[in-house]
């Protein structure tokens, strides 16, 4: 595609007005080749805080660091033409006030070039989520299971059922009225989903949520099958490449023991051959 014919990436305003639209398409990326492979596809990717699970191997995302997303984010965005960025905020970087997590979300969108930051929680937050939006930060809002309090929610339970359903719709009014652009709705019974995406003027992203949102998000190593450890229900895996790699790393480890790797076209010969392929 040449450069002038290339679709510019969309913003948090862009992402906003597509409300009751065409679904909005999203993942979660870390890295560079997997931004590339998915930037045409999507229409904003998630540097998300699951990269301390994902990649880092922790066992919650609650020892995920500033640095971690600002390197993750740097490398997603240089993956990036067409999609827009959005980037996780950590835990502990943004829920002690207004003022704290200004400083960090500049920071996040200053040193990774993100379009918008993610950071979770409802009624709590819109204080906070008031004070970025009007100070020129877009705040993408995360309700329902939110994993960073994991600890005070008791596990990674589905989120709204029965009398709860109230709660959640009240973060979703809230999150809405305070200005985020946008809201991931995470492990939030159907039904509820579908009442909050009629009821809230901003685009819901699902997971785990109902298809009738506004959009969709999924993490990128667990739709791809690399991530095992374990697999959520909301998870469809649209391939199994982690076993597909694992056999492959096994036929590589047999081929080198057995010395029948490399093989005669894969080394240099002595001599410079005269002219053909580089040897
Ligand atoms: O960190 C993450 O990957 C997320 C998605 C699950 C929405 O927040």
């Amino acid at each position: 595609m040449s450069a002038t014919a290339r679709k510019k990436a969309p913003n948090a305003e862009d992402i906003r007005a597509r409300k009751g639209s065409d679904p909005l398409v999203s993942l979660t990326a870390y890295t560079t080749p997997m931004a590339r492979l998915m930037d045409a596809h999507c229409d904003f990717v998630l540097v998300g805080d699951s990269v301390g699970m994902v990649l880092h191997g922790l066992t919650s995302t609650l020892g995920v660091t500033m640095e971690m997303m600002i390197m993750h984010g740097q490398a997603v965005q240089r993956g990036l033409d067409t999609a827009m960025m959005v980037i996780d905020m950590p835990f502990a970087t943004y829920e002690h006030g207004p003022a704290d997590a200004f400083r960090n979300a500049a920071r996040l969108m200053a040193e990774t070039g993100a379009g918008a930051v993610k950071l979770e929680g409802g009624v709590e937050m819109a204080e906070t989520i008031r004070f970025l939006v009007k100070r020129g930060i877009p705040v993408m809002a995360h309700i329902g299971l939110t994993p960073q309090s994991i600890n005070t929610l008791g596990g990674y339970k589905v989120q709204g059922r029965d009398e709860q359903a109230e709660t959640v719709l009240a973060d979703a009014r809230a999150v809405a009225e305070a200005g985020a652009f946008c809201v991931v709705l995470e492990k939030v019974p159907q039904g509820l989903a579908n009442r909050i995406t009629d009821e809230v003027a901003i685009p819901t992203i699902g997971i785990g949520a109902s298809a009738g949102c506004d959009g969709q998000i999924l993490v990128v190593d667990d739709m791809l099958g690399f991530f095992t450890a374990f697999k959520p229900k909301f998870v469809k895996r649209y391939a199994d490449l982690g076993p597909m790699a694992e056999a492959a790393i096994a036929e590589y480890a047999a081929e080198v023991r057995a010395r029948s790797f490399p093989a005669d076209q894969h080394v240099f010969s002595d001599q410079a051959p005269a002219k053909g392929p580089k040897a």
